[in-house]
C-alpha cells in the first residue's frame, strides 16, 4: 500500500517535470551544475546577438553598417580582362584572357552551358531559330552575320553580362569563366558554317569524294 503511494507520487512528479513547463519562457538562465565561475570556460560569453541590441555602440545596434566600399569576396572582381572582356588598353578584349585554358574541356563546357543558356533562344546552329521563336519571340539574331562573326570576344563577354535589348543578363547564371567557355563554343558554331573542302582532314577527304 505504501508503495502505491510513493509510486503515485513519483509518476506525479515525473508527469509535471515532463509536460508541466512546456512553452514556458524562462527569463534567468538555468540552473548550472558546473557554475562558470568555478570552472572557467566559454560557455557563456557576452556576444551580440543578430539585430539585437547593444550598448557599447552610439546608435544602439548590435549590427554595424558595412565599411565604405566593402565587396564580398565573390564579387572581388579585380581583373578587368577575366571579368569584363577588357584588353589592357580598354578595348574588348580580341581572344582569350590569360587565366582561360583554351581546350577540349573548355569547348565541352561552352557547349553544355550553351545549350542551357543560350539555345532556346539562338538555336543549336546559332542561327537565332530557338524554341522561344514559335512562341512570338521573333528579334533574336543569327551568330552567322559579320558583324558578330568580326565582334571581339571580349564585347560578346560584355553581351552575356549585361544583355541587350531583349536578351536579359546571364551574370547570375554563368559564371565569368563559363562565359568564356559560351564564347569559345559560339565561335564554333560560326566557324561550323564557314568550313571549305581545305577544313577536311586527308584521311576523310576521299570519303567526301574531295581530290
Ligand atoms: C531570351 C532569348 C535569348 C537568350 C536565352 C539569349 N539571347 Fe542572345 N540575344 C537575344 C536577342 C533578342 C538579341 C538581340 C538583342 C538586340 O540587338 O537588341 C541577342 C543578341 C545576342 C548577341 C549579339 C549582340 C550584339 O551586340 O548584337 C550575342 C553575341 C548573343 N545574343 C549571345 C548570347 C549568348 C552567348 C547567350 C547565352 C548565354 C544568349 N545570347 C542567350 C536573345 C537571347
Amino acid at each position: 500500500m505504501r508503495n502505491a503511494y510513493l509510486v503515485t507520487a513519483f509518476i506525479a512528479v515525473l508527469l509535471v517535470s515532463l509536460l508541466g513547463f512546456r512553452e514556458t519562457r524562462f527569463t534567468s538562465p538555468p540552473l548550472d551544475v558546473f557554475p562558470e565561475w568555478a570552472f572557467p570556460g566559454m560557455k557563456r560569453q557576452s556576444k551580440p546577438r543578430p539585430q539585437g541590441a547593444s550598448r557599447f555602440f552610439a546608435d544602439g545596434r548590435a549590427d554595424r553598417p558595412l565599411p565604405a566600399g566593402v565587396v564580398s569576396r565573390d564579387e572581388l572582381r579585380n581583373d578587368d580582362t577575366l571579368f569584363a572582356g577588357k584588353a589592357a588598353d580598354g578595348s574588348w578584349l580580341h581572344g582569350y584572357p590569360a587565366d582561360i585554358k583554351v581546350d577540349a574541356t573548355l569547348m565541352a563546357r561552352g557547349h553544355e552551358r550553351f545549350s542551357i543558356y543560350c539555345q532556346p533562344c539562338h538555336g543549336a546552329l546559332g542561327d537565332g531559330n530557338g524554341i522561344t521563336k514559335q512562341y512570338g519571340m521573333g528579334a533574336t539574331p543569327t551568330y552567322h552575320d559579320p558583324r558578330l562573326r568580326d565582334m571581339a570576344e571580349g564585347e560578346i563577354f560584355n553581351t552575356i553580362t549585361h544583355g541587350k535589348g531583349n536578351m536579359l543578363s546571364y551574370a547570375d547564371k554563368i559564371v565569368p569563366e563559363d562565359r568564356w567557355a559560351v564564347i569559345l563554343y559560339v565561335r564554333a558554331l560560326q566557324r561550323a558554317q564557314t568550313g571549305t573542302a581545305a577544313d577536311v582532314p586527308a584521311a576523310h577527304k576521299s570519303e567526301l569524294g574531295i581530290p
